[in-house]
């Protein structure tokens, strides 16, 4: 079986980042047909390890992310869109994970270790938080998947969940499924800066393009973007490295939309070389990639529209999948179970031994 599960935190809506970091990937892996299953989990319960007291602000992102999904083409009759904290299987398994996993190797992971400092929890870690990457195992694991879609950002994690596997299986027999991560290939997709060159995107920042946003705010973030502040006539020399909007288009524009929008050139090497030697202005690169986004954006505010025109049914069919969701867990579990020798009822092994003991 060839299996997907990949998600987001619900902690607001997804922006250009997600997008060429994670979703576009998703969404043709999804359209492939190699995989039997697909799950996109909206990780509700991993938004509230750092959320606790803010439980509406993942509340109100749950529907968003579940839009965004939809609006990139994420297919909800090929693939199980559902919400985490409604299947309870997965705490289950995140509760006997736990006894796999060390203090110092939680300690290691790189990713936790990064957000630890962005939040400044110093010394006061919610336990939950310290711990989300045996929960993520769980999500994993839960679903046997193989193949796990996401940013680089998510490698600790992946490498975590293959230790809890490996540990799991060797301690209790051969039960779980090693996954795999899949990354984006392309380097600049892996790591999209915010518009004003900050490494990352954020909306405190404010320095990210929304899926959700229109052609008219598209074209003012793109032209306010953060270029080569040496560039400054256009004879001038430009740099290319550190040039947020070349970033852009290595992460998203293709040799068609170089034919379809700017002729002149054959590819965007072209481009670069010519702006490196001076002699091609910011606004005219700006305007390709603005032509790029909104080839990229305009099917995905249809879809959107679509769906957005639909809550009811995206309500309904979150919950449907989220019963889905939950059954292929459960059969997880009772596997787990059995392998952990906690299948007491399961069936009549455990009262054999009993009455054999007793009589
Ligand atoms: N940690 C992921 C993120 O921050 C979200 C996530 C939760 C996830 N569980 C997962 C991703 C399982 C992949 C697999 O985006």
């Amino acid at each position: 079986m060839n299996i997907i599960l990949t998600g987001d935190r619900p902690t607001g809506r997804l922006h250009i980042g997600h997008y060429v970091g994670a979703l576009k990937r998703r969404v043709e892996l999804q359209n492939s047909g190699d995989f039997d299953e697909v799950y996109i989990m909206i990780a509700d319960a991993q938004a509230l390890t750092d959320n606790a007291d803010d439980p509406i602000r993942i509340r109100s992102s749950v529907l968003e992310v579940a839009l965004d999904n939809l609006s990139v083409g994420l297919d909800p009759d090929r693939s199980v869109l559902f919400v985490q904290s409604g299947v309870y299987p997965l705490t289950e398994l995140c509760f006997y994970y736990l006894n796999l996993v060390t203090i110092a190797r939680l300690q290691r992971n790189p990713t936790v270790k990064s957000e630890i400092r962005q939040r400044g929890f110093a010394s006061s870690i919610p336990v939950g938080f310290f711990a989300y990457p045996i929960s993520q195992a769980a999500d994993i694991t839960a679903f046997d998947a193989t193949v796990v879609p996401v940013g680089e950002d998510q490698l600790p994690m992946l490498e975590q969940c293959r230790e809890i596997v490996h540990k799991f299986n060797e301690t209790y027999g051969e039960t779980l499924v090693m996954p795999r991560a899949v990354v984006p290939e392309n380097e600049a997709a892996s790591r999209l800066p915010g518009t004003d060159g900050k490494a990352k995107m954020s909306k405190s920042l404010n320095n990210c393009i929304y899926l959700t946003d229109d052609s008219e705010t598209v074209r003012q973030k793109v032209m306010s973007m953060y270029t080569d502040p040496g560039h400054i006539r256009v004879e001038d020399p430009g740099r290319i490295e550190g040039n947020t909007v070349f970033t852009y288009l290595d992460a998203l524009s293709t040799d068609d939309h170089v034919a379809e929008y700017w002729p002149e050139y054959a590819n965007l090497e072209e481009i670069k070389a010519h702006y490196q030697r001076g002699g091609l202005g910011d606004v005219k690169v700006k305007r390709f990639l603005i032509k790029v986004l909104e080839e990229i954006f305009s099917p995905i505010r249809q879809r959107r529209a679509y769906w957005e025109a639909r809550i009811p049914e995206v309500v309904d069919r979150l919950e449907k999948a989220t019963t889905v969701a939950t059954a292929k867990a459960q059969a997880t579990v009772e596997r787990v179970r059995s392998a952990m020798r906690i299948d007491y009822f399961a069936n009549d092994t455990f009262l054999r031994e009993a009455i054999e003991r007793y009589t």
